[in-house]
């Protein structure tokens, strides 16, 4: 058994974990950093090294070298994420916090700090909040969402399809969830540019940042006075007649919390799946000849890159026990969703394809499990789809191992996809769409364990990660 991260943190170092000395990737207590240099070079190594030392649940420390646990294992990952009796989402539990340990001005504080959101919330009042937000996204209709995404990535797509050369991360994949989210919100289509640009300054925690935030607040609050007085068919005005009756604080939170989740997640689900199609002759092969649909290969992606690699967090409501671990009150729990993905109790051969199995860990599981995961697919499925018919011939322009990668704690996100394809004429773009509509697809049975089925073998990618969680700020 491990000493608990309490007591290891501060500790003496015991000799057998006693790191080499001046080790950065060693913290007091001998214990693994799950920031700085080691976890930015080779991330899934690391993991796979906490694995080999710990098994499924592996202490570490984050930002100020505090102590948590890392989650590995993928029945463990469901384990916590399923048990809120056990493994709270309310951070005021956080022993750190509590002893001042992370002040207002630690680099977690923004995403770890409690709020009065339905993701930091449990029992009847998660339900409350979350009850406002599930039922009005089940108001949307299916089809009307696509043909929204539909018109985006057209508009998107030709403002450089004459040009024969795009770079497809900054000039699509980060605009189209945006543009998209801002009309089922209920946004003239104007505020869309802007809250790209203030969405993206505000999590990558400029010197702007602030304000950015502001901005958004400002456009949300006069959103939810215009629905006041002129309801319309969308998401705010849904949430204003919820009969949870949210105050109006409440709601504008929501629609921000709903805004920011569906935007870095839903660009990074389309920057990745789209690396993969460009990268891989087989995966592209695949699609043409109609073997591996769309769909499946975002599924793929799920699995192999999710875009939230870890979450934090979860504190234990009391002593327990989690894998031969001995957790105490308070302690802070990462939920490990990349490396639950890749654990060999469930997928033993990485080089398998999933094939359409959607048990992995991207959108979490249990009470917090993502409500807008429907909503993300048919972005990212819908956009790329239209990308890749518009220009048939896309293809990668710099070497894959070109690619740069930013990474935080939460998550991690191709910085440039540059692309060349033959320059195609500007297409009508279809009219308007309205009102806006999706009704969520029955969710399909969580199938489990994972996959394992026959050859075709797609290549596994390891991740490279950066340091610590700058963005995804009330998230
Ligand atoms: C590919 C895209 C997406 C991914 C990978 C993703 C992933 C996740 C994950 C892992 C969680 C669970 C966090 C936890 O357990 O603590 C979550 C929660 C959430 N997501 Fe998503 N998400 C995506 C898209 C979206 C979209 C499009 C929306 C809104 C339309 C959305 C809204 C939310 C909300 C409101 C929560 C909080 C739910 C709660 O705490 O009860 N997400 N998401």
């Amino acid at each position: 058994m491990t000493i608990p991260p309490s007591d290891r943190a501060h500790a003496n170092a015991d000799s057998t974990l006693a790191p080499p000395p001046e080790c950065p990737a060693h913290g007091p207590g001998g214990m693994r950093r799950l920031y700085g240099p080691e976890a930015e070079a080779d991330p899934m190594g690391l993991y796979e090294k906490l694995r080999a030392e710990h098994g499924a649940v592996a202490p570490v420390l984050v930002h100020g070298d505090l102590p948590a646990w890392l989650i590995l294992g993928y029945r463990e990952n469901l384990d916590v994420a399923r048990t809120p009796s056990r493994f709270s989402r309310d951070s005021r539990l956080w022993r750190d916090m509590r002893e001042g340990n992370a002040a207002q001005d630690h680099p977690l504080a923004p995403i770890a700090a409690w709020q009065p959101l339905c993701n930091f919330a449990d029992g009847e009042e998660h339900s409350r909040l979350r009850g406002a937000v599930t039922d009005s996204m089940a108001r949307f209709d299916r089809r009307g969402i696509r043909r929204y995404v539909t018109r985006f990535a057209n508009q998107l797509i030709d403002d450089f399809a004459e040009v024969g050369r795009a770079e497809l991360v900054n000039q699509f994949a980060e605009h189209l969830p945006m543009l998209v989210m801002v009309q089922l919100l209920g946004m003239p289509e104007k505020y869309g540019p802007r809250l790209v640009e203030a969405a993206r300054d505000m999590l990558k925690g400029t010197a702007t940042a602030v304000a950015s935030n502001d901005y958004i607040m400002r456009v949300l609050a006069e959103l939810v006075a215009r629905k006041h007085a002129s309801p319309g068919h969308d998401f705010a005005t849904w949430l204003i007649e919820h009969p949870a009756a949210l105050t109006d604080d409440e709601i504008e939170q929501h629609l921000r919390l709903v805004l920011i989740a569906a935007f870095e997640t839903t660009a990074n689900l389309i920057s990745n799946a789209l690396r993969m199609v460009l990268i891989d002759p087989r995966f592209r092969g695949d699609l043409a000849g109609g073997v591996m649909t769309l769909p499946e290969a975002l599924e793929q992606v799920l699995w192999d890159e999710p875009p939230f690699t870890t979450i934090l967090g979860r504190w234990a409501t009391g002593d327990t026990a989690l894998a031969g671990q001995r957790i105490r009150t308070g302690d802070m729990l990462l939920l490990g969703l990349a490396a639950g993905n890749v654990d060999p109790a469930i997928r033993p051969d990485l080089s398998v394809p999933v094939r359409g199995n959607r048990s992995h860990l991207a959108f979490c599981s249990g009470p917090h499990e993502c409500p807008g995961q429907d909503i993300g697919r048919a972005i990212a499925d819908t956009g790329i789809d239209v990308l890749l018919a518009r220009l048939p011939d896309l293809h990668l322009a710099v070497p894959d191992s070109e690619l740069r990668w930013v990474a935080s704690l939460m998550s991690r996100h191709l910085v440039a996809l540059p692309a060349a394809f033959t320059p195609s004429p500007m297409t009508p773009v279809p009219k308007p769409v309205s009102p806006a509509t999706w009704t969520a697809p029955p969710a399909p049975p969580r199938q489990e364990p994972a996959v394992a089925t026959p050859p075709a073998p797609l290549p596994t990618r390891r991740s490279r990660w950066r340091s610590l969680v700058r963005w995804l700020r009330g998230y």
